[in-house]
């Protein structure tokens, strides 16, 4: 990989992680009483994210559709099988239970997204039919086509569950 290559890496990198922080420092912006401020936090994430898939459209890192759910299903499968087990043993070693919870969360859910994109992949859903995914505001739990009673990971009521389409 060249320099420039690393270089935009980099760069995705960082923007991403800006749009995440400034949206949720947006909220806190509205939870103490500064609307303006959280107004100008959305708008530098959304800034941001320009700027992070202008980086990600240099590297060419944005292939086929087929090819994107591929890399998706190795990014989630090495999340819970490799990085979320390890860090959840860290997190306990060292007593945190916030992050513990948080690794658990998320390594429940990468498992779903991963199973999530090899049927899509596999085609079990060719038949031209689309419909929502609802995601848990908690814990990320993603469901096809209608909410869960109760989430599966971490007990959230399945009405807070956000619709996505
Ligand atoms: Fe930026
Ligand atoms: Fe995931
Ligand atoms: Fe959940």
């Amino acid at each position: 990989m060249s320099k420039t290559e690393e270089a935009l890496k980099e760069a995705f990198a960082g923007e991403s992680q800006a749009n995440r922080k400034y949206l949720a420092f947006a909220t806190k912006a509205d939870q103490e009483g500064h609307p303006q401020a959280a107004r100008l936090f959305r708008a530098a994430a959304e800034a941001e994210t320009i700027h992070a898939h202008n980086h990600l459209r240099a590297l060419k890192a944005i292939r086929s559709t087929g090819e994107n759910i591929e890399e998706a299903v190795a990014g989630e499968s090495h999340e819970f099988k490799s990085m979320y087990p390890a860090m959840i043993t860290v997190a306990k070693t060292e007593g945190n239970k916030a992050a513990e919870r948080s690794f658990h969360f998320a390594n429940e859910v990468e498992k779903v997204h991963a199973r999530l994109y090899q049927e899509l992949l596999a085609g079990i859903s060719k038949t031209g039919e689309t419909y929502a995914y609802y995601v848990c505001p908690v814990c990320g739990y993603t469901a096809e086509k209608a909410a869960p009673g109760v989430c599966p990971v971490c007990g959230a009521k399945g009405k807070m569950f956000k619709k996505v389409e």
